[in-house]
């Protein structure tokens, strides 16, 4: 029956990516999951023909030079297929999903044992989290890891992720390499859902209000990096992965505002207007800056002072935090943010960037940039693109 499904979803993407004419979002939902059926088993046959008793637990990084390209699970992006895995199973219900899901979560508990960073947020929310809210915990499956030892995971991450906090400063450390004393990045907003679902929520608030504070400019965008002294002073602002310290690095700017969308809906669903009010504002103070710059087919170029190469990582999470900041306002939404999410989402789903089936490492979408400046990653897929594109998909107000 389940390879009978797997057929099924094969036949349904058999002829191409093309999108029919006038397809609904929910179409394009149907046939992105169809699609993203196939490649996430093809990605796990590859992975399995790599994998070997001195290679144990590679994780898909990206796809270059026709070959897939691993790492270990201490790469800060190890969580992000096994939580294509779940959003699949999610979709779908189908238990071979939920095998493969738990087979490539699994060996991420061993996280724990090592030493960590503040990516820790991102490993574990994607893969662990994802099964606690996803699997459905039905009676006919064996439960391979009962809830609340999912749960105790989760707890540990986050108190792992605390203990990088400052309090001198208010915030918590991102990385230990590097020239800096104590440096912040924006990309750590997205990790305060680990915290602000299993840990200490006061340290994700602190964070999230002293960032507020240090790493956005006038114009509502902000800086990568802000390095602190111990005592909280600000020593610099600057740029790492963009293309000026001055410019507005694209996935920087798509963290941020699903960052601050994130922690306004949680502060709302707590009942804390006041927080939810401040992160909101930050939130749409960024998303008027970007609706206009975006091009027209939606999804960036990897800095927003460049036209040379698209980042669809960068697309996929400003889709997903624009459908967070509508589920804020519900009724009051003016339906903005909600047309531009649906042009990117179109404009992923179309052939340039949805890869053909059995393609492309196993990677669902092509044309994303991770380090440009540093000649890495560049025009390749990645997995926080097929991630986030799932995710934005199911975020998506389909019956309106
Ligand atoms: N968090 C690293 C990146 O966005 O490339």
């Amino acid at each position: 029956m389940r390879r009978l499904l797997l057929l099924a979803a094969l036949a349904a993407v058999a002829c191409g990516t093309r999108a029919p004419k006038e397809e609904t979002m929910a179409q394009l939902r149907e046939r992105v999951f169809a699609n993203a059926q196939v490649q996430a088993v093809y990605m796990d046959s590859l992975l399995t023909v790599m994998a070997g008793p001195d290679r144990p637990s590679r994780c898909p990084r990206n796809f270059q030079d026709g070959k897939l390209v691993t790492s270990d699970i201490d790469w800060w992006c190890s969580g992000f297929y096994p939580g294509v895995l779940w959003q699949i199973y999610g979709e779908t219900a189908d238990t071979l999903f939920r095998q493969l899901a738990v087979k490539h979560t699994l060996p991420l508990a061993e996280l724990l044992n090592h030493k960590t960073d503040h990516d820790i947020g991102f490993q574990l929310m994607s893969s662990f989290g994802r099964w606690f809210v996803i699997d459905f915990f039905d009676p006919r499956e064996e439960d391979v890891l009962p809830p609340l030892e999912i749960k105790g995971i989760l707890e540990k991450g986050a108190a792992a992720l605390a203990s990088r906090f400052l309090p001198t400063a208010g915030v918590i450390r991102s990385w230990d390499h590097g020239k800096w004393n104590f440096p912040v990045i924006i990309d750590n907003m997205m990790n305060l859902e680990l915290l602000m679902d299993f840990g200490d929520r006061e340290v994700a608030e602190k964070h999230a209000l002293t960032t507020m504070k240090n790493h956005f400019r006038e114009d509502g965008t902000c800086y990568h990096l802000v390095n602190y002294a111990d005592d909280g002073t600000v020593l610099g602002k600057q740029t790492v992965q963009g293309f000026a310290d001055e410019s507005a690095w694209a996935r920087g700017q798509a963290w941020a505002l699903y960052g601050y969308a994130m922690m306004a809906l949680k502060e709302k669903e707590a009942g804390n207007m006041d927080l939810a009010d401040t992160f909101y504002g930050v939130a749409t103070k960024l998303e008027d800056w970007l609706l206009p710059r975006l091009p027209e087919d939606g999804v960036p170029f990897w800095d927003f002072s460049q036209t040379d190469y698209r980042d669809a990582s960068a697309g996929a999470i400003i889709a997903g935090g624009l459908l967070k900041l509508r589920q804020y306002r519900g009724a009051k939404d003016d339906g903005k943010g909600l047309r531009a999410a649906e042009r990117i989402l179109r404009t992923l789903a179309s052939p340039e960037y949805l890869a053909e089936p059995r393609t492309n490492g196993g990677f669902l979408l092509k044309h994303s940039v991770g380090h440009l400046p540093n000649k890495s990653e560049v025009d390749v897929p990645l997995t926080y693109a097929d991630y986030y594109f799932l995710e934005a998909l199911t975020l998506y107000p389909y019956a309106e």
